[in-house]
């Protein structure tokens, strides 16, 4: 019987679970064993893989984190604990491993791949920061998450007059600000992929206040900038207090949405039937609906690109 091992690694984010799940069940019905690695690629170093049933995976389709448990593996960066993870896989007779996860993640599956393992990358992360693909699993549920928090602020923000600066995870990629930011209405959304001034920022504001509006709210994605940095220029430059919220991390747990359910299990299914079909090493990813299955190397070569449409319809519909 062929085996198959699954993995999460990096950062966790909602529907990771759910795409263990799909793995695992597909994988039975194409007649795989398959174990499940605990920590990421730190589990394959250690050997801590566990065989896998259709039951180890009940009940986890609507779960938020990942039961196998996720770690930022450094061991797995050097060569000694690569080889290490490449012979624990060969002693138990394991050729495909199921990688679930983000950027840092996939370059670690490029790595397996390099030493001969069939590695199928699954991406989730609430980032939303790869560019082969439309969508990342999580990213859909942390949309959802801060959009909760922007409705909760502008209540409080209105009431007392203020201006409210909320900042959102996301690394280098300002998706998380710009979608959940376009969702909400905030007034202003900064993202490392767009300049901006504070001077505009502060124009919008007084624009608003002219108008008798009581509120401006701020999406800062948190690789744009310092929220203190900017409040301290803002304040300064508008003569308005202003206030700091910073979402930290509960943007990355709760139950993932249906969206992201869904997502997971599609990857999930394909995933293995890549490994089945012998397929060279991937990445699965999503356009325009679409499943789509990307060598490593290529997929985690392409530029993510922004066409400005939410950035231009906040402007338009924020003012
Ligand atoms: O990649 C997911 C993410 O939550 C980023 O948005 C954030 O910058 C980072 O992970 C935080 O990482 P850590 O869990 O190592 O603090």
């Amino acid at each position: 019987m062929n085996k198959l091992a699954v993995l999460t690694s990096g950062g966790d984010a909602p529907g990771m679970n759910a795409a263990v799940r799909a793995a695992v069940r597909a994988g039975i019905y194409y007649n795989y064993e398959v174990y499940g690695v605990k920590r990421g690629f730190e589990g394959l170093i250690n050997g801590d893989l566990e065989k896998l049933n259709a039951s180890s995976v009940a009940d986890i389709i609507h779960k938020g984190g990942t039961f196998l448990k996720t770690a930022r593996s450094q061991a797995f960066m050097t060569p000694e604990g690569r080889k290490k993870a490449v012979d624990m896989l060969t002693s138990m007779d394991i050729r495909a491993v199921i990688v679930i996860g983000g950027d840092g993640s996939f370059r670690g599956a490029e790595a397996l791949s390099r030493e001969g393992i069939q590695t199928i990358g699954i991406p989730a992360t609430i980032d939303n920061d790869l560019a082969y693909t439309d969508f990342t699993i999580g990213f859909d549920t942390a949309v959802n998450t801060v959009l909760q928090a922007v409705t909760n602020i502008r209540d409080t923000s209105s009431s007392h007059e203020k201006t409210t600066i909320i900042e959102v995870m996301g690394r280098n990629c300002g998706d998380l600000a710009l979608y959940a930011g376009a969702a909400g209405g905030a007034e202003s959304i900064i993202v490392p992929e767009k300049p901006f001034t504070i001077k505009e920022i502060g124009e919008k504001i007084r624009r608003g206040r002219s108008r008798g509006k009581l509120h401006h709210i701020l999406m800062l994605a948190e690789g744009a900038g310092s929220a203190v940095d900017i409040q301290r220029k803002l304040e300064s430059e508008t003569g308005e207090k202003s206030r700091i919220t910073v979402l930290g991390f509960i943007q990355r747990g709760g139950d993932p949405t249906a969206s992201d359910r869904l997502l997971a299990s599609r990857m999930g299914l394909k995933a293995v039937e890549a490994c089945k079909n012998g397929t060279d090493s991937s990445l699965i990813g999503i356009r325009n609906n679409d499943l789509t299955i990307t060598k490593i190397d290529e997929a985690l070569s392409y530029k993510k690109r922004d066409d400005g449409e939410l950035t231009r319809l906040t402007e338009i519909l924020s003012t």
